[in-house]
């Protein structure tokens, strides 16, 4: 038998692993390092090395690393390059367990925050398990601290209000929705390369709660009305974009309404 372990490490605070997640990096073989090519890749790169390091322990342990392809962000079917995308790095990650894993091993992958939220890694080795090819293999999954409840605890924000449904979604598709005023109540938007937030800016009735590099040491975090502050947002990213190459940001929208504030 060959355990892919997906460990989750927290979304950038090298205190914000779980005790499961330091137990099981104590018990690797092997740790798969993937990375996409672009901004950020040695950095984050550097992260996962800083972790290891502090919490692998003195048992031997080897590192296999691999490039995983970068997306096509430039093409006009959105969803053939995704597709294609997530074909090669599944590919990428068979390469990875027939070469450089042995029968009775474990493999770590450090996994950016929680593997069950906007990471393709899971479902690719679902699908190497779903084609019978690969008998012996076994995937793990160990949760870790995601970007949204990070960004949520330094705000000091519930992250749902009474008898209120959240919506977690993506920088595309509130860009879609941008045209329809009151589309919008109380969401999460992650992976937001497009600034879409600046789309509803002349919506009075938003607020906007936004964090970059949370949990970093120079995290940066800021929220108020929407119309006020998504100069405020862009400005900042223009400027840390420039000083530092890349950033990391999510963010709640989140529709005002009368009364008390609270979780239910
Ligand atoms: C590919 S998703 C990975 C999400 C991750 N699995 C999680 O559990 O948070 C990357 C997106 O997560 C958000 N993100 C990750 N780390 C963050 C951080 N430290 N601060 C703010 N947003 C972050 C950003 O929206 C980024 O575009």
């Amino acid at each position: 038998m060959k355990t892919v372990w997906l460990i989750g490490i927290g979304p950038g605070d090298p205190d914000a692993l779980t005790l499961a997640a330091v137990k099981a990096i104590g018990r690797m073989d092997v740790f798969f390092l993937l990375e996409k090519a672009g901004e950020g890749r040695d950095s984050l790169i550097r992260f996962r090395e800083e972790i290891l390091a502090r919490h692998a322990g003195d048992r031997p342990y080897r590192i296999a690393r691999a490039d995983t392809p970068a997306r096509d962000r430039a093409a006009a079917d959105y969803a053939g390059a995704v597709e294609d995308w997530r074909r090669r790095r599944t590919d990428v990650l068979a390469g990875l367990i027939d070469e450089d894993m042995a029968d009775g091993e474990s493999a770590g992958v450090l996994v950016w925050g929680d593997p069950t939220l906007y990471d393709g890694t899971l479902q690719s080795l679902n699908e190497l398990m779903a084609t019978g090819d690969r008998p012996d293999l076994a995937v793990e999954v160990l949760p870790g601290i995601t970007s949204v409840q990070a960004l949520t605890a330094r705000h000091r924000l519930p992250l749902n209000r009474v008898g209120e449904s959240i919506t977690i979604t993506t920088g595309r598709q509130i860009e879609a929705v941008a045209d329809d005023a009151g589309a919008v109540t109380n969401s999460v938007v992650m992976l937001d390369t497009r600034d879409a937030y600046a789309r509803l800016a002349s919506d009075p009735g938003l607020d906007i709660y936004w964090g970059a590099d949370v949990g970093a040491p120079d995290e940066v975090l800021l929220s108020g009305p929407l119309p006020e502050t998504a100069p405020r947002i862009a400005e900042t990213l223009r400027e840390r974009r420039a000083r530092r190459g890349w950033v990391m940001d999510s963010y709640i929208l989140r529709r005002r309404r009368p009364g008390p504030t609270g979780a239910g």
